[in-house]
């Protein structure tokens, strides 16, 4: 059954000096969820925003906070997160020493649990996680930095994360994350994507509005 498409632009490409008026930007635009990416200068090779930052994204936005991650130690940290206000919490299946212990911990609170895989992940890490997640989250570049090249391997890692989500009568929504356009949004939906994050192909667009209906017109194409 194919759900409705969600786009979470990620303000990872937005001017971090007028977040709010970034926010308010793609909620007008259309936007379902607001992308927050956090990385800590240790699992990725980039350092971003941690949680006061995220609490002061959720007084401002009006659509669920879905916050990924890229940090090596979220079991120790990720209830910071969630008591900063995130709806959903993606963790990368390479960085939890206890992934169904995060899980756990994040559904406690409320929120939405995902897992994400890297690029050089194989979906077989996922097989144990796969039904207790409301999210896998297929990364598409290697994480740390926006404006990258789509890996087309992706598309087939998709396919694949569907067909085990079959096999298995669950359904998580499958989210891709990394050279998101117009171009691979219609690619990643037709192999089972029902959730795409998009940073510079918004924040960086002449249009962010035009480019978020672009996306989601490229996309939905293929969905029905
Ligand atoms: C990359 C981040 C992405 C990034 C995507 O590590 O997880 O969310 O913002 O940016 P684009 O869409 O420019 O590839
Ligand atoms: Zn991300």
């Amino acid at each position: 059954m194919k759900r409705p498409l969600l786009i979470a632009p990620s303000i990872l490409s937005a001017d971090f000096t007028r977040l709010e008026e970034a926010v308010a930007l793609v909620e007008r635009a259309g936007a379902d969820l607001i992308h927050v990416d956090v990385m800590d200068g240790h699992f990725v090779p980039n350092l971003t925003i941690g949680p006061p930052v995220v609490k002061a994204l959720k007084r401002v936005a009006n659509v669920p906070l879905d916050v990924h991650l890229m940090i090596d130690n979220a079991d120790e940290t990720v209830q910071w997160y969630l008591d900063a206000g995130a709806d959903i919490v993606v963790v990368h299946v390479e960085a939890c020493n206890h992934l169904h212990r995060v899980m756990q911990t994040i559904h406690k609170a409320g929120a939405q649990a995902g897992v994400s895989l890297n690029p050089g992940t194989p979906v077989s890490a996922i097989e144990g996680i796969i039904g207790e997640v409301d999210y896998v989250l297929v990364m598409s570049v290697n994480p740390g930095f926006g404006g990258q090249a789509f890996i087309p391997g992706s598309v087939a890692k998709i396919e694949e994360i569907a067909r085990l989500a079959a096999e298995r009568g669950v359904s998580p929504r499958i989210a891709v994350d990394g050279g998101i356009d117009v171009v691979t949004a219609p690619l990643v939906t037709a192999a089972g994507a029902d959730m795409l994050i998009a940073g510079s192909a918004v924040f960086c667009a002449e249009d962010p509005t035009a480019a978020i209906a672009a996306i989601r017109s490229a996309a939905v194409t293929r969905l029905v």
